[in-house]
This record gives structure tokens, sequence and C-alpha cells, in this order.
């Protein structure tokens, strides 16, 4: 099958392609040439290690790749600038806080002294425990106490580069504080507040309303009051973050032109500044459509580069100051790519079936109306014919409902009604060149087949839930067979809202997925791609479905992956814990209840001793479905 039904080629970014067996490939960014690795067959081998689906994969070469892109586009786009500041990247840990992904970005950022960000004590802790060197910066921001501050300033101690920035004028007083009775001088930045509103999802983050950064007012404030104290020379950094996957360039360059302007005016008033840091907001291409919609960007990594080199060069020549060191904040695009989430279709659920229903003497006249229409079918009166049965089964529901039909004809009305749909969407598939009405469309889609997978929307894409972000979700095998059916996904949790009904394809996004009839005995298994940015920070513990199996790899150069470190999901246990059970106490309640029942109930002791193993196997059990 030649067609790139899922839109791969566009959105791949040349980390995820298809292999000539059908099945879904992924590519060494860092090897060009090298043998991609059948994902397919990486969850096999994991598999027979005892890790089942789903499963977190995260993919070393994608996130040292991003790195290093995004560390190369800078230094690219200095060169090409003539610009003569430096850049520092930092990493900030609230997008991505798990241990092995906080190593993993210092210990590859490291060659570029790419440093980290940290929004509240504990990612302060975190930071301060990574190799990170004297080179690279923390950037604290974020409400800080005394607390804080006090560990921020003596990781200058440690040799360490951090940065305090001031996110309130209060912080200010606090900070003067401690830093005397420590007697370390701060090292301080100061978070402003720019006017220009970004586009997309967290557009709320920029603009005069914004929740963080000093007005003009409040920064004329501070920088007096810090030369009243003898402290000016301490503020080095000037910070602002316009919001995350900022869609839109043309944004982006107003926002990096009014940073700069500020930089300049602050700068003229004696403080030190020499880092401008302009936050996160490169995004991510989810769609691959490259446009300024909310899932995609409409500018390549490098462009973002040059573009906040230039602009902010441009503004430092106009006003001849001495180019800063630019900082930025790119998490999202630092960790997305590097992790997918695989999961398996546990089964499916069709509005449509090929079954014939025939008429039987003394139906309702209703019923051998709509047993009728499947006869009557062609393709100029398709809506038509829908229409009709639709009307006559919902007549039928409505009998049913009233007492005036049995329940094996009401299932014979449901078949019957099902058989039509079935046929019309054959017949538009074959005639797929003819313009069909929008209404037919998405009436047929609307009835679409549920493919029930083995995931928590809520653990592990919450963002598909709170925001309509959108992953790219595709089969792993059988990218060579045509796709027969049309689907939603819905996840394990009990909850209506745990669908996903807007994907990724080659033309833009749909509300239904192409996907293949499920075989007996063969298990069907899906991707989500870019999930390494906030999902499992967020992800909750709805309907106590915990933390999926993590799984790091690396990718090898002839094909095969080295495992390099594995992470257990929770099992029961510990989600029950979560949530101040404590499973011990509960295996004893179980147990003396179980104990009653031999009284009361009459149960046997084997049956005692089968309850009792059943329920401890649970709780050390993991909390998705498990395949025996
Ligand atoms: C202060 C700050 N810096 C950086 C980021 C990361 O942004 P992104 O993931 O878009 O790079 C955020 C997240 O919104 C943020 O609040």
């Amino acid at each position: 099958m030649d067609q790139d039904i899922y839109g791969i080629s566009r959105w791949g970014d040349g980390l995820v392609g298809v292999l000539p067996n059908g099945n879904v490939g992924l590519h060494d960014p860092l090897v060009p040439g090298s043998e991609p690795v059948d994902l397919a067959g990486i969850i096999q081998k994991l598999e027979q290690r005892g890790i089942q689906t789903p499963v977190l994969l995260r993919v070393s070469n994608f996130l040292e790749h991003r790195i290093k892109a995004i560390n190369e586009g800078f230094r690219n786009a200095i060169e090409q600038v003539e610009y003569k500041g430096d850049y520092r990247g930092v990493f900030p840990i609230k997008v991505n806080q798990q241990a092995h992904v906080v190593e993993r970005v210092s210990k590859y950022g490291e060659p570029f002294h790419f440093g980290l960000e940290v929004g509240s004590k504990a990612e302060l802790l975190i930071a301060l425990s990574q190799n990170v060197n004297s080179e690279a910066l923390i950037i604290c921001n974020g409400y800080k106490d005394s607390e804080f501050i006090r560990l921020a300033l003596l990781s200058s101690k440690l040799g360490m580069r951090t940065v305090i920035v001031m996110e309130s004028v209060r912080e200010l007083k606090l900070i003067i504080e401690v830093s005397r009775e420590l007697r370390i001088p701060p090292t301080l930045g100061v978070r402003v507040k720019l006017v220009n509103v970004v586009s997309g999802n967290w557009s709320a983050t920029s603009g005069d309303r914004s929740s963080f950064g000093l007005s003009t007012a409040q920064i004329v404030e501070v920088v007096e009051t810090l030369r009243r104290e003898n402290l000016l020379d301490s503020l080095v950094l000037q910070h602002s973050h316009l919001g995350s996957q900022v869609p839109n360039m043309i944004e982006i360059r107003k926002f990096a032109q009014e940073a700069s302007r500020l930089f300049i005016e602050i700068k003229k008033l004696g403080a030190n500044l020499h880092y401008l840091d302009l936050g996160g907001g490169l995004g991510v291409d989810y769609t691959g459509e490259n446009s300024s919609s909310p899932n995609s960007i409409n500018y390549s990594l490098d462009e973002y580069c040059y573009s906040l080199v230039e602009t902010v060069g441009f503004e430092m020549n106009d006003a001849g100051i001495e180019h800063p060191c630019i900082v930025t904040e790119s998490g999202r695009a630092c960790v997305a790519q590097s992790s997918m989430l695989l999961f398996s279709v546990l089964e499916s659920t069709s509005y449509e079936s090929d079954g014939v229903v025939l008429s039987e003497e003394g139906d309702h006249p209703v019923l051998q109306s709509l047993i009728d229409i499947s006869d009557s079918l062609n393709r100029e009166i398709l809506l038509e014919s829908l229409n009709d049965a639709t009307y006559y089964r919902d007549e039928l529901r409505a009998l049913f409902r009233r007492g005036r039909l049995s329940l094996p004809i009401l299932a014979r009305a449901e078949r019957a009604h099902q058989r039509i749909l079935g046929q019309i969407r054959a017949m538009m598939d074959d005639l797929n060149d003819m313009e069909w009405s929008e209404e037919l469309n998405l009436r047929v889609q609307g009835m679409a087949d549920i493919y029930h997978c083995n995931f928590s929307l809520f653990q592990s894409l919450p963002d598909v839930w709170a925001i309509d972000q959108l992953h790219p979700i595709i089969p792993l095998t059988r990218l060579n067979e045509k796709p027969d059916r049309n689907a939603v996904l819905c996840d394990v949790t009990c909850d209506s809202d745990g669908r996903i009904d807007r994907f990724v394809v080659s033309e833009g996004v749909a509300d239904c997925l192409p996907l293949h009839s499920l075989r007996e005995d063969e298990e069907y298994y899906l991707g989500a791609f870019f999930v390494g940015a906030y999902q499992e920070t967020l992800g909750d513990l709805h309907n106590l479905f915990g933390d999926t199996n993590v799984v790091t790899i690396r990718l090898k150069e002839d094909g095969e992956f080295e495992l390099l470190d594995e992470v257990e999901g929770d099992t029961v246990s510990e989600v029950l814990s979560y949530v101040e059970y404590e499973p011990k106490r509960l295996l004893e309640k179980f147990k003396a209840r179980a104990e009653r029942a031999v009284k009361e109930h009459g149960a046997t002791l084997g049956e005692l001793k089968e309850l009792v193993s059943t329920y401890r196997d649970s709780l050390r059990g993991y909390t998705y479905y498990e395949s025996d």
C-alpha cells in the first residue's frame, strides 16, 4: 500500500517510518543510514522479558538528537547572523520530571552546557543532584520561600550558576534578607510581563493579563531597590515566557523583539544584564501540517533559532548594546518526540454487519419496511435510505420501550439496520471517487467502530482529554494492507471521556482512524507518538489505572536495540496505597470475610484458599488488562 494514510512522512520527522514488511520502523537520526528497528519486534522482545503493554517506550537516540539539534540550531544561527553573544539552553524539569529523562537530558546536554529550569523546591533538588557543569545555567522560576532561596544561593558553593528569577517585587526583599544572612551575593533574574499575546492553547500565558511577570512599573521599582541595596550588578538575566506550543513564527518574532526592547531599557537603567531568557514555546509539529493551527507549527527548528537570534541581534545593534547570551527553556521540543505509548486493542464494537436479516411471516410492517431497504439500495439514494433506516429503527425501539415488541424482534431490527449501514459504507468505499454529501459522510463516520484499547487516557494522554491535544496514533503492523475499518478509540476506564475521536491523517485531522479488522489470535498494537512532554507528569489515577511500564531503549545500527532501563508500572497494591488504603490491611480484612464465609455460607476450605490467593495475586498485579 503506497498511500501514506496516516501522514507518517509529514509528522514522522525522519524518526518514524514504514518497513517493507508493513511494520513501523524507528530510525536513529544520529546515525543516518542505519538499519531501522521494527517497533512490533521491540514489543515482542519486551514481552519475552515479561514487560507487557501498555508500555511507555523512551528512545534515548531521539532525545539526544533533539538536544543536539536545538543547540546546533542556535550555534548555526549565531554563525550565520554573525551574532556576538552565546546561547545557553535549559530544560524545564516540569515538562518531564522523571529521573531517567532528566538524567539523560543532563548527560546529552553536557557538551553544550545545557542547563535546567526549575519551578519549585522539589525541582531544584532534582537539578542540584544532576551533573550540570559550571558553564550551564540553573534557572529558578516560580514562587520562592526562604528555604528555596537558601538552597539556590548555597548552590553557588558547588560551582553552579544558579539564577534566582524574581517573580514578584515581594520576593526581592526575601532574597536580599537570605543572601545577607548567608553572605552569599545573589545571581538574579527578573521575569517581565510582555504585552504581545500569542495564539495556541496557552495564549493566557502571554499578554497584559498573564499571571506571571513584573509590569514595567514594577521592573523600575525592582531596579531602584537593587540600586539602593547596591545589588544592581547582581541582576544578570531577564526572563519571559510566551506560552507553550506557539504555532506562529511571526508571533515568536514579535515577542523576541518586545523582550529585546525591555532588555535594552533595563540595561540602560544600569543593570548588568547579560542573559536574555526567552522561555519556552518552541512547538512540535504533531500533525505534520506545517501550519499555525494549535497542534502544528508553521516553522522549522532552524527557522526558530535563526529568527530569535536575528531579531535579538537587530534590536541590540540598533541600540548599540552588546549582544546578550540568548537563553531558551524549550521543554516540549526537547522531549516530546522521544517517548511513545504502545498499547493493544482488546476488541472492537462494530455498528454494521453483513449478516442478512430475512423477513418472517407476521413481522411488524415497520420491521418489514426496514428489511426491504437492503434490496432497494443504490448510489443515488444512499442518504435517503439511511434516513429511512434510522427512522424505522427508532420507531421499532419506541415500540419495544412500550412493550409492543419482544427482545428477539428488536435484535433483528438492530441487525437489519446495521446491515444497511454496512451496505452503504461498502458502496461509498467502492465508489470513493464520488462526491458524497457532507451529511452522509458525517453520519456514516459517526457510526465508526469503537476499538477498545488497553490504556488509560487520563493516566497516559491527559492533554488529549484536557485540551484536545493531538498525538499521531497509528497501527504498528499491517501498514502495507489497506485499512478496512474506521474507528474511534476507547480506553479501559469506565468514563465516556476516555475516548479519542480526533486523529492525525494524511489530509490533516479526521474524526475517525482508518484501522484493520482484528484477527483471531493476533494482537493488534497501536502507538501514540510524541508523548514525552507533560503527559507523564499530568496523568492521574482515574479508575485507579496507574503508571504504565516504562522502558528506555537505545536503537542500534544493525536494526537491534539495547534495553537501557526499565521501570515497572504501578501494581494494584501501589495505586491502592496512593488513595490511602493499606494493602496488607485490605488483605487481612478480606481473609476475615472469607473465614466468615466458611462458617456462614458453607464455603469449603479449598474455596477459601482460592479466594485468598486470587485476592493476593490481584494486589500484586498490573493495573491494566493482563493477557493470560
Ligand atoms: C517558565 C516556563 N519555561 C518553559 C516552559 C516550557 O515550555 P515549552 O514546553 O513550550 O518549551 C514552561 C511551560 O509552559 C514555562 O512555564
